[in-house]
């Protein structure tokens, strides 16, 4: 049976605030990162041309698209790449990518998408950071905004799925216990 583990006390804006900690992006990372911001916002565009097409391709993610604006997506997609050139990547950052997690969360997409998609951010992140003048460091740092973004998605997906779980069966603790199949 899984023993109680002190992660399962972090909850809600301490467990964005231990994922940054965990992430330890230090100032000078940061400052890499936002340098390369105009040219972060040069490439989303065709950033989220290939990442729409990609989704288009495939009827089970195109039937999300449907309905909605496309122009509008297209915006905030691009919006929350350049994003990740801001340089300063506090509990008020963590904050807004978790909202745009929990949207994803209600309108009932599998995190498998969205975690696929990475696929696609990836080499975009890469390719704008390589034109830094220190290339490794600056890929090195991308890909940590970019690991600390994927673990805030799936938080928006685990917070849901645990609280629905703790309200079925009367706790948090027996809900953890369950979901770790003990
Ligand atoms: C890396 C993965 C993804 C990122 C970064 C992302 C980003 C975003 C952002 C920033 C928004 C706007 C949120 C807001 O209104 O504030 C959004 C909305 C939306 N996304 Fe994504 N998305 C991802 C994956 C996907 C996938 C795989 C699908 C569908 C197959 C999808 C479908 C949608 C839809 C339908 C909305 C509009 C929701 C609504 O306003 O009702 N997204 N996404």
């Amino acid at each position: 049976m899984a023993q109680d583990r002190a992660s399962w006390t972090v909850k809600d804006e301490a467990a964005l605030e231990e994922l940054i900690q965990l992430m330890n992006l230090r100032p000078e990372e940061g400052a890499l990162l936002k340098d390369l911001g105009p040219k972060a916002k040069e490439h989303a565009p065709t950033l989220t041309k290939t990442f729409y097409d990609r989704l288009f391709a495939h009827p089970n993610t195109a039937e999300y698209l449907k309905d909605v604006s496309l122009d509008r997506l297209h915006g905030m997609v691009q919006e929350w790449f350049t994003g990740m050139f801001c340089g300063v990547y506090d509990t008020e950052y963590a904050r807004r990518r978790l909202r745009i997690g929990e949207i994803h969360v209600k309108i009932g997409l599998p995190v498998r998408y969205p975690l696929a998609m990475i696929d696609v951010v990836m080499p975009y992140g890469d390719q704008i950071s390589r034109e830094s003048a220190k290339p490794e460091e600056t890929v090195a740092a991308f890909r940590k905004v970019l690991a600390m973004d994927v673990a805030i998605f799936n938080q928006a997906y685990e917070d849901n799925q645990l609280r629905h779980l703790a309200e079925m069966v009367g706790g948090e603790r027996l809900a953890r216990r369950l979901l770790s199949g003990s």
